[in-house]
């Protein structure tokens, strides 16, 4: 979803760039403050820490209880691969209503919003006729993270077959919801009760099966394993928080099951071969009464305001207003029955979950695990498996000021378990430990761990008294608060290369930062080493303060403790032409950009970078660029816009980072995934036309893509899809 530094969110849109987090953890100005001394080494270069981290061999988290005498030997390093060269022209920034790919390449829709995924249903009419029922069978809106897996002649999971697969499409929500209906949102303060169905439907997950024949790529209309999975989607909660009682609702008393995943934002998968989407900004769709607080205990209201819902707020979406049946009510998280049991008050703790999904089994239940903690989930992705050792996922939590979390299961990895479905993700993926990360001044860092009774999370915590590992998993933001955890720039995607295991995460942008000579108020933040940037960007006539443009943080771990990392600024959005303090990078006009979000690594380890910008976009649409990154520790020491010491990379180049594509107006560019013979590669336009309010008298449209992808002079409603990009001659993409 979008949204923008400095930019009011549009009325029906939840602000994603609300802040919630109040705690008085230490910003990294006040550790670099404290830590000064030690900066005097990191003059010319990396402290003496970070460089015997750098020094030390590549990760791979050992041993979950990080018991180092129990911690199986590491595997050897893969041979290191040949860095891959981008080989295509760089494309121009620019404000066209298209799809503009690299010279060479071809541009096809794979599916977009209300596309039928079986046979029975009519094609898309382009007039918001379709009924809601029929949601349960075609393609969601805001198409956001997605994976592809190869599937087999037999049905199975099947990682190196790249001409038949299953392709797995988060839909974070129904944008604006304007398309989706015959002539926008219906008036009136209880909400049309078909259209909040159909709003439902239209979110969560679709699975289609797709093949490739005579190199084209196309989804295969009425395959089995065609499936949607929904904001009404009965889900099994698994893990620590399971029959949790604040999981208890009026659908499932026990805290054992809940209905719906919704804003599923980006993702993850396994290897095992099942799917992962993360639950980000569910406040799009929860409400909650006026007067509810003295209806609720003391913690119960601390863990609200940390979620972000204070009483008497009303969701954009107001799904509750629809009717009593459970599929409306449930959005309502307040208080209205004699107990948990008998109204949805808890609804907001079955949300931000990670969630797993079988796409080969079309009958499976989906799975809310809840070991890998509650947040606002970007997504959660894993860095490759490794014989003996334990998964490792990374997750983001996307607000302004919040944290970089990561789950190390206790089961190590056992290659027999791939295609073991739901059962290999109960092995691995419901018992584990979190940790949260604090980035360091000197270019160290520290995960800390969230497990009750360690670290002061008990009954003790004077923020808020921890009463057990499900209560720390539910409240993961308040554990975090009391384990100092770094507030960061808005974390959003992550991505780990194939065989340096260094972990890469974006930071979009936050308007929160303050000057370091201000005084903060609030919740304002002064720079520090890790989100160093204060300045102003203008866009038009329009100024942004704060981190306008965003970057991409990475580190990397050891083989020896699970609980450090170092970590340096791989790269600072910027606009090509902006002060070298702010352009840290020296982006050109090849490859500047801003608020990078999506991002991915091909099994190359050429990193794909996508945006969802509103600091830029004067000058262009949002974007996506390749690039062939170097590692950790391959630049040095500067001073960023406003004075703050950073460790940023090695400047980027036109060889090292090259605009691949451009997207059509006002949409984002997200959601990545790429066939294992790296022939056919699938991204996704989120929101085209998202600013523009429809004149549905003048049938005109902030944005006529994809309809006129093909033929510049068809006007249609702008819908969100999934688009295919090939190369003409048939050749590897992006080199
Ligand atoms: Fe849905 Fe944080 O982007
Ligand atoms: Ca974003
Ligand atoms: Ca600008
Ligand atoms: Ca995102």
């Amino acid at each position: 979803m979008s949204m923008q530094p400095g930019v009011c969110p549009a009325a029906n849109e939840y602000d994603e760039d609300a802040i919630v987090n109040p705690s008085a953890n230490p910003t990294f100005d006040e550790i670099l403050a404290a830590r000064l001394s030690r900066r005097v080494a990191l003059k010319g270069g990396i402290s003496t820490t970070a460089a015997a981290l750098l020094g030390g061999s590549i990760l791979s988290a050992c041993g979950g209880d990080g018991g180092s005498d129990e911690a199986p030997a590491p595997a050897p390093a893969p041979a290191p691969a040949a860095a891959p060269k981008l080989g295509f022209t760089a494309v121009a920034k620019n404000k066209n209503d298209l799809v503009t790919v690299a010279e060479g390449y071809n541009v096809s829709i794979l599916h977009a919003l209300g596309d039928p995924m079986h046979y029975g249903d009519e094609s898309w009419k382009d007039n918001g006729t379709e009924t809601a029922d029929s949601y349960n069978r075609r393609i969601g809106d805001g198409h956001d993270g997605m994976y592809y897996f190869g599937l087999s002649d037999a049905g199975a999971y099947q990682s190196d077959r790249s001409d038949r697969g299953l392709l797995a499409v988060n839909h974070e929500y129904v944008v604006a919801p304007y398309v989706l209906h015959a002539a926008g949102r219906s008036a009136g303060a209880a909400r049309n009760a078909a259209e909040v169905e159909k709003e439902i439907y239209a979110h969560g997950v679709s699975i289609v099966e797709v093949k490739r024949t005579a190199g084209v790529m196309a989804m295969v209309r009425g395959s089995s394993f065609n499936r949607r999975v929904t904001s009404a989607t009965t889900m099994d909660i698994t893990g620590p928080a399971r029959s949790n009682a604040l999981l208890t609702t009026k659908f499932n008393a026990a805290g054992q099951q809940t209905r719906g995943t919704n804003n599923n934002c980006a993702n993850g998968y396994t290897p095992w071969g099942t799917y992962l989407t993360c639950e980000e900004n569910y406040l799009n769709v929860i409400s909650r009464a006026a007067g509810d607080d003295a209806l609720r205990s003391a913690k119960e209201v601390v863990s609200l305001a940390r979620y972000g819902l204070p009483q008497n707020r009303k969701s954009p979406y107001l799904w509750e207003t629809a009717g009593a049946d459970d599929l409306y009510a449930r959005w309502n998280s307040s208080v209205t029955g004699a107990t948990a049991a008998d109204d949805y008050r808890n609804t907001i703790n079955t949300f931000g979950w990670v969630v797993e999904i079988d796409p080969f089994a079309p009958s499976s239940v989906p799975a809310k695990r809840s070991a890998l903690g509650r947040f606002n989930h970007e997504g959660a992705w894993p860095a490759p498996a490794v014989v003996g050792q334990p998964i490792v996922i990374y997750m983001g939590d996307d607000s302004r000021n919040e944290y970089i979390y990561k789950f190390v299961s206790k089961a190590v990895w056992d290659a027999a378990d791939v295609g073991k479905g739901m059962a290999a993700g109960a092995k691995y993926l419901d018992e584990g430990t979190v940790y949260v990360a604090r980035f360091n001044a000197d270019g160290s860092g520290d995960w800390l761990e969230l497990t009750y009774g360690k670290n002061g999370l008990d009954a003790t915590n004077a923020a808020y008294a921890f009463a057990d590992q499900g209560d720390v998993l539910i409240n993961a933001r308040l554990a975090g608060d009391k384990l100092g955890a770094t507030k960061m720039d808005r974390p959003e995607w992550g991505a780990v290369h194939p065989t340096t295991r260094e972990v890469y995460m974006t930071l979009t942008n936050n308007s929160n930062r303050v000057a370091t000579t201000a005084t903060p108020t609030g919740s304002q933040l002064k720079p520090d080493a890790a989100n160093p940037r204060y300045y102003e960007d203008l866009k038009g006539t329009t100024s942004q303060k704060g981190n306008p443009n965003g970057h991409i943080i990475r580190w990397r771990e050891t083989t020896t403790d699970v609980t450090k990392l170092t970590w340096d600024i791989y790269l600072f959005g910027a606009q090509a032409d902006a002060a070298s303090d702010v352009n840290l990078s020296g982006l050109s006009d090849v490859n500047d950009f801003s608020s990078p979000d999506g991002l991915y690594f091909d099994k190359r380890g050429m990193l794909w970078i996508q945006t969802d910008d509103g600091a830029y976009t004067d000058i262009t649409n949002c974007m996506m660029l390749a690039a062939v990154p170097g590692k950790v520790g391959d630049g040095g020491v500067a001073v960023a816009a406003g004075g703050t010491s950073t460790i940023k990379g090695a400047n980027a180049t036109a060889d090292s980072v090259r605009r691949f594509l451009v997207g059509p107006k006002e949409c984002e560019i997200t959601g990545i995934a790429m066939t294992p013979d790296n022939k056919t590669l699938f991204f996704n336009v989120q929101h085209p036309g998202e600013e523009t309010t429809p004149d549905w008298a003048a049938i005109t449209f902030g944005s006529y893509w994809p309809a006129n992808q093909a033929d510049a002079t068809v006007k249609k409603r702008p819908r969100s899809a999934t688009v295919v990009i090939t190369k003409k001659d048939g050749g590897d993409i992006g080199i």
